[in-house]
This record gives structure tokens, sequence and C-alpha cells, in this order.
């Protein structure tokens, strides 16, 4: 496996292999990130080449959020990344990626991008848009796999592909957890041992959501605002939780499959999850 700083060389490595599975990262790795590259390892074929790319991008981070404390853990990400099956790391310095200041961006529509994850976090999906169209480019894969754990970036990064017309295919891989069920986070480590534990309310609040819907009830506004209290309740301080068609994250609607997602801070960590129905 080699490890890759800069553009030029990583277009070097690239020019010999024409099929290249791509997964986009910022690190810190865990099993849900490696689940990741065997995917695109199986998807891409003992001849094709997967790559895996490291760099916290700035553009995502507000200014109050955790750009300067992400943990950064690149020689043992590079370790695992080996063990998963991926050929080339790109982990370029933040001079590599943004020589000068991004001043072209890559904002998308507002109806995919502002809404839950995008209201709470204002400008993030254009910060990973323009991260991602610009890692595209440099790495000009011919498939990439993006977790579902991250269910609206999937989405959006979906529809930037389609109609920026980007010869791409996109794969979404599952949300992998642990034992217990919490779905694995790079946040993770930010909780201590009781926080872990409390943190499987998460996913049980959104379980609890979609059996009610199942079982009948269609009081969504009212459900969604119980299910926000009893988070309160337990001491979280939620931004959402909500059942939404999958489709486009529109309101749930009768026969059509659908997703629940949620957001919440507990202590001072925020933490994301979603199970589709
Ligand atoms: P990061 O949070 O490092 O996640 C990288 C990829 O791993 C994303 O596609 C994410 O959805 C996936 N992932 C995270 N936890 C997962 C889990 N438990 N199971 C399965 N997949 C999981 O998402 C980003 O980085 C950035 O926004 C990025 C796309 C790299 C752009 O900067």
């Amino acid at each position: 496996m080699q490890v890759i700083r800069t553009i030029a060389e990583l277009r070097d490595a690239l020019a010999i292999h024409r099929q290249r599975g791509f997964v986009p990262t910022m690190g810190n790795l865990h099993d849900g990130h490696l689940q990741l590259v065997r995917q695109a390892r199986e998807l891409v074929g003992p001849a094709g080449a997967v790559v895996a790319s490291i760099f916290v991008n700035r553009l995502q981070f507000a200014p109050h959020e955790d750009f300067d404390t992400y943990p950064r853990t690149l020689e043992r990400d590079c370790q695992l990344l080996e063990g998963a099956g991926c050929d080339i790391v790109f982990a370029p310095s933040e001079k590599e990626l943004y020589p000068e200041p991004q001043g072209y961006k890559v904002s998308p529509p507002t109806e995919l991008a502002d809404i839950l994850e995008g209201h709470f976090r204002p400008g993030f999906f254009t910060g990973v848009c323009t991260v991602v169209h610009k890692l595209f480019n440099i790495v000009q894969p011919t498939l990439a796999v993006f977790g579902k754990k991250d269910y609206q970036q999937l989405m959006v990064l979906r529809r930037m592909t389609a109609q920026m017309a980007l010869p791409i295919e996109i794969h979404g891989g599952e949300t992998r957890r642990s034992e217990q069920g919490l779905a694995l986070s790079s946040r993770n480590g930010y909780l201590s041992e009781a926080e872990k534990t409390e943190a499987l309310r998460l996913s049980r609040t959104l379980k609890e959501l979609i059996a009610r819907w199942h079982a009948g009830e269609r009081d969504l506004d009212g459900m969604e605002a119980q299910a926000l209290q009893s988070l309160r309740d337990a001491g979280w301080a939620p931004d959402y939780l909500t059942l939404r068609r999958q489709h486009d994250l529109g309101a749930a609607v009768e026969g059509q499959p659908l997703v629940a997602l949620g957001a919440a801070k507990l202590g001072s960590t925020r933490l994301i999850d979603n199970l589709e129905t």
C-alpha cells in the first residue's frame, strides 16, 4: 500500500489503473470506514485500485465545531487500511488541497441540503460537496462508496454526481454498529463509558418512531415532539428526530420506504443516526 501526499504523485500512481474505487474519509478510522474499503475492493475487483483519502476538511466545520480537536491518527489509520485491502492512501496537507482559499464552491440545492443536518449545520453540505467534487477530480474514480450512517450526505452526493454528470457510480454502505447497537463514529471517542451506554437511546428512540408508524399512528408532529421530549428528559439536547421518506427526505408518506433520522448532543458530543424501514 502506498501513502501519497501530493496530487501530482497520486495522478502518477493511478495512471496505470482503469478501475478505481474511492472511499473519502476524515481519518480516525473504525470498522465502519473499513467496511466501505472492503466494499470498494469487492466492487472494483482484484485488478482495480482502491483509494482511500484522509483529509479533515476545514470547509465543512463551523467555527464553533471540533476542527482543531478532530482526532488525527494517520499512522494507525494506514495500518488499518492496509489490512482492509486498500492500495493507495491519499493524505494531502491542507496546503496541498487548498493552496489558496477555496473561493469556488459546489453549493447543493436548498431543498436537500438546508434541511435536517443542513439546517443545524449551515454551510456543511457546501463544504462536503466542494471537497468531494475536488477529490473526485483528483482521483477520477469509476466508483465511490459512502456510508448510510450519514444518510443525507450520501443523498446529497448522489444527486451532485448525477446532476454534474460525473462518470462515477455512487454506492451506499450499511451502517456498522457496536455489539450493543451504537453506530460507530469517530466522535464516539469523545464519549465516557457511561455516555456510550446512554448513547444507545438515540437509535432506540428512532426505532420507537418506526414502530409507532407501523402500529398505525399518523400524528407525526406529535410523535416527533414526544421523541424529542424523551431525549431531553434523559439529559440530551436533540436537534431533530423525524420520520421521512427515503427517496428525497420529504415528509413521510403512506406506502413508501421511510427512514427515521436523528441528531442530538449528549454532553458535548453531537451524535447522528438513522434507521431505514
Ligand atoms: P467521515 O466522517 O470520516 O466518514 C467517511 C465515510 O465513512 C462516510 O461515507 C461515512 O458515511 C462513513 N461512515 C462513518 N461511520 C460509519 C459507520 N458506522 N458505518 C458505515 N459507514 C460509516 O463523512 C465524512 O468523513 C466527510 O464528510 C467526507 C465525505 C470525507 C468529506 O469530507
